[in-house]
């Protein structure tokens, strides 16, 4: 045994804290679709239109507060006697604001701004101006650290190694339908790692244990049955 749990997020565990999921009937692609604000060339096209989006998704997460299930993970990697890797592809910063000590945030962070040319990254103010240069290069193109559609996620050789690492997998509030993270669960398998989905409607994904409800409740009594109460 190995030990180490290794945690896939998606919007559904930030959903209870009021931050609207993506694929939702009301979700955010509904009122923004993806190709008009989350990819590069969408940036490129209308650099304003895809900052006044980000800086809308910056304030509603620094107002929102840690539901009781990003203050179950915090208390799980804390307690757990093995490493528990909490991999999200959610860019606000609950979980750490719910006391996780390290988060892997392989999709970014709205926290931060990224300078397009010299690769700078800083602390993004609430409000992103595209007229902001980089602090260091100078350049005006500066955008929110967001790993759009059509770019890599950030961190894929960490996560390799964290599933290599691992005896569960647990995929949180995911559709598990954008790839690489939806193709997790396949590698845990093949790694022989025991997978398990805790979503409000299980995603359809295969799994060898799915636990249906709200993240509030379904995930702090996964938590609590691991660390034995
Ligand atoms: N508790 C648990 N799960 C929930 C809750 C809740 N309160 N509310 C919604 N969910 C689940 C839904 O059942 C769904 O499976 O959360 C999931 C949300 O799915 P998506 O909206 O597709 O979000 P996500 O899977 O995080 O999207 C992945 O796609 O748009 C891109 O880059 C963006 O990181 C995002 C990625």
């Amino acid at each position: 045994m190995k030990g180490g749990i290794f945690v896939l997020s998606g919007a559904g565990l930030s959903a209870e804290s009021g931050l609207k999921t993506f694929r939702a009937e009301d979700g955010l692609w509904e009122d923004h679709p993806v190709e008009d604000v989350a990819t590069p060339e969408a940036f490129a096209r209308d650099p304003e239109l895809v900052q006044r989006f980000y800086n809308m998704r910056r304030e509603q997460a620094a107002k929102a507060e840690p539901n009781p299930a990003h203050r179950a993970l915090a208390r799980l990697q804390a307690e757990h006697d093995a490493p528990v890797y909490l991999v999200t592809q959610n860019v606000d910063d609950l979980l750490e604001r719910g006391g996780a000590r390290e988060v892997i945030h392989m999709h970014g962070a709205l926290k931060d701004a990224l300078c397009a040319t010299c690769g700078h990254r800083w602390a993004a103010p609430m409000v992103m101006d595209i007229k902001d240069p980089c602090p260091t290069c100078g350049t005006p193109a500066t955008r929110p650290d967001i790993v759009w559609f059509g770019e890599i996620p950030y961190h894929m050789d960490t996560i390799q190694e964290a599933l290599e690492d691992s005896d569960l997998f647990v995929s949180i509030g995911t559709s598990g339908v954008v790839y690489p993270a939806a193709g997790f669960s396949q590698m845990a398998r093949s790694l022989g790692i025991r997978t398990m989905e805790l979503n409000l409607a299980a995603s359809g994904g295969r799994f060898d244990e799915v636990r249906e409800g709200l993240a509030s409740v379904v995930v702090p009594d996964w938590v609590a049955e691991i660390l034995g109460g």
